[in-house]
């Protein structure tokens, strides 16, 4: 059994991830890193070098693989992921993987991610928390949908502990 964690930017897919790989015994895969290994590039570089479609096209085909090749696997997303190639529609047909949606509230996200917006591609050019509320709220709008075909949804907005124990009660 894997289990895929969904969610925006700062929704602590990775350190969520990496805190359940350790209770489970599973191994803990992030998708991001993945890429980055196998492109020897940053996440931004790919982006700046050829582009946000390529990136998406290169998200699906890692995540194929890693799907392919995982066992009792933790696998945490990019943010963007489950948006493009029908990815939600596959991952929730697939019997062998559980969906958990990280929901976080855009307050939480955006102190979040105030400090941190450079390694991010595209929020690197908002300046102000402000701007960021805005960008967040309309790029929610149009993801959430897409995060919502997740099979569990789970509020991630408090400490890891407390969310990591409430996604062992639900899934298991
Ligand atoms: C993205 C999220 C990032 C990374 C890329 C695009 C997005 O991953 O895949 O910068 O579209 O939301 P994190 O969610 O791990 O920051």
């Amino acid at each position: 059994m894997n289990i895929v964690l969904i969610g925006y930017m700062a929704s602590g897919k990775s350190k969520i991830g990496k805190e359940l790989g350790k209770i489970l015994s599973y191994d803990f895969k992030d998708l991001d890193n993945v890429i980055e290994n196998g492109e020897n590039k940053t996440v931004r570089e790919i982006f700046e070098d050829s582009g946000e479609l390529y990136f998406r096209k290169k998200e699906k085909e890692y995540l194929d693989a890693l799907l392919k090749q995982s066992s009792n696997t933790i696998i945490a997303l990019g943010g963007g992921t489950p948006c493009y190639y029908n990815t939600m529609d596959t991952l929730i047909e697939d019997k062998s993987l559980k969906t958990v949606y990280l929901n976080v509230t855009i307050p939480v996200l955006v102190n979040r991610l105030n400090n941190e917006t450079s390694k991010r591609p595209l929020i690197a050019h908002i300046k102000t928390d402000a701007l960021l509320t805005e960008f967040i709220g309309k790029h929610l709008f149009e993801r959430v949908p897409f995060y919502n075909k997740a099979e569990f949804k789970i509020d991630a907005n408090g400490d890891v502990d407390g969310i990591v124990e409430n996604i062992l009660l639900r899934l298991f």
